[in-house]
């Protein structure tokens, strides 16, 4: 599908309803990379959604400064990486996040949020945001968040694009030691 207009995550997400039909689906931001040695997060994620059902999110724990660029969620009692979300803010304003625990850009949903976001609200920065139509969902259908085991890339930075290209060619057999040998000349 092709998103005609920059309007937001959720426009693009919504723009993909008659593809996906009234299924769950999966959603995958490709410009954060995980990195894992065991399962995949998706794989990670899809345990949880046997085990609960729902929507499913996975999380991570970020630096107090970098909250403001993400969704944040905050998540109820759990019970060892999995946890209900009882609350979602797209974008916090410093000092105003509930918790510091970040959206981290892998999702499994049900297909009533597209109704939600049919309604075309716009959230913030002037975009129609996934997080606000998840939160409008989470008043009907549970939400778990899963803290997984990896290691994410925000290649929506240009440090994080950079970690990454050093991180998967560090991870690969055939590459690794000649790059090593490169990377501590530079260093
Ligand atoms: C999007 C989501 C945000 C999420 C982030 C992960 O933001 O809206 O909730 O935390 O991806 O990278 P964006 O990066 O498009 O600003």
């Amino acid at each position: 599908m092709r998103q005609d207009e920059p309007l937001g995550l959720g426009h693009a997400v919504w723009c993909a309803r008659e593809l996906v039909g009234n299924e769950p689906f999966a959603l995958l931001l490709p410009d954060v990379l995980v990195q894992s040695e065991g399962k995949g997060c998706l794989a990670q994620m899809l345990d949880v959604y046997a085990r609960h059902g729902g929507n499913i999110l996975a999380v991570e724990q970020v630096a107090e400064a970098e909250l403001k660029n993400y969704g944040v969620v905050s998540i109820g009692k759990g019970d060892g990486r999995v946890f209900p979300i009882d609350g979602m803010v797209e974008k916090p304003k410093p000092g105003t996040a509930p918790s510091n625990l970040t959206i981290l850009g892998r999702y499994i949903l049900q297909p009533e949020i597209f109704n939600i976001l049919s309604a075309q609200e716009a959230g913030a920065g002037g975009e129609i945001q996934i997080t606000d139509a998840m939160l409008r969902l989470m008043q009907r259908q549970p939400f778990h968040a899963l803290k997984y085991e990896g290691k994410s890339f925000d290649c929506g930075s240009k440090v994080g694009f950079l970690a990454a290209n050093v991180a998967y060619a560090l991870a690969r057999p055939d590459l690794s030691e000649a790059f090593t040998a490169e990377i501590k000349k530079l260093l």
